[in-house]
């Protein structure tokens, strides 16, 4: 057994490791949107139809509470705006991802932006729909990816979905610089079985603002 004092500053360290990783991890996307306008990231759509169209197929009142997740410089809050949905939530890691998106959009339109990293989120109600595009598989420690199934599971309604998109099992293994995790349906319906039915799945390649291709599943869960 570790001395009184040797056990102290192993709690310590392994707490300091921890802050420099969340705040390395902050770092990393702040830097990103302070230097990278949306056509020079690979995950940038002008329109982003899949989710469009997913959201569509659900056929939500107007009034239905939406969050993305780790929305960055998407325009899907946007697009749903303009289709009239009224409450609406952006979180993302990153305040300057947050601001220019808000700038696109406009003061005039009332948008939950949250700035926190998804891990750290507490949120203050449920959501009718949890929206995630390549933010989720940036969690790669098997706690993590627990917190996260564990956080989902209680913040969406019985009744409720969650469509989330990855990288798949033939996409690429980084996106800007950082490892990711791969998923495919299997594992996707196994992670979330526990309080989630899939209704639906597809892979589908995003073609980057550069030309190149990016493979990506796209999965539709209805909350139980
Ligand atoms: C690849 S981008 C995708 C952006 C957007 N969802 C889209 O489809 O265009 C990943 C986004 O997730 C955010 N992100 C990464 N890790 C996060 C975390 N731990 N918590 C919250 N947001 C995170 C990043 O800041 C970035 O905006």
């Amino acid at each position: 057994m570790l001395p009184l004092l040797h056990s102290k500053k192993l709690i310590l360290y392994i707490f300091k490791l921890n802050v420099r990783s969340m705040s390395e991890r902050k770092l990393h996307w702040e830097r990103v949107y302070e230097t990278k306008g949306d056509l020079e990231v690979s995950w940038y759509q002008e329109v982003p139809n899949e989710s469009l169209e997913l959201v569509a197929d659900l056929k939500l009142e107007k009034t239905s509470a939406i969050i993305d997740i780790g929305g960055g410089n998407s325009n899907f809050t946007a697009e749903l705006l303009k289709k009239g949905y009224s409450d609406l939530s952006i979180l993302d890691i990153s305040a300057k991802a947050l601001e220019r998106t808000k700038e696109k959009i406009g003061s005039i339109a009332s948008v939950d932006f949250i700035a926190t990293d998804i891990l750290d989120f507490q949120p203050e109600k449920q959501f009718d729909l949890w929206h995630d595009r390549a933010a989720f598989h940036f969690l790669t420690e098997e706690k993590q990816i627990q917190q996260y199934v564990d956080l989902v599971s209680n913040s969406i309604v019985s009744g409720g979905f969650f469509i989330l998109s990855t990288f798949s099992t033939s996409g690429p293994l980084k996106c800007s610089g950082l490892d990711i995790s791969q998923y495919s349906k299997e594992k996707l319906e196994s992670m979330f079985k526990n309080t989630f039915e899939l209704v639906q799945s597809f892979e589908t390649v995003h073609a980057t603002p550069f030309d190149t291709e990016q493979n990506f599943i796209y999965t539709v869960f209805r909350r139980r």
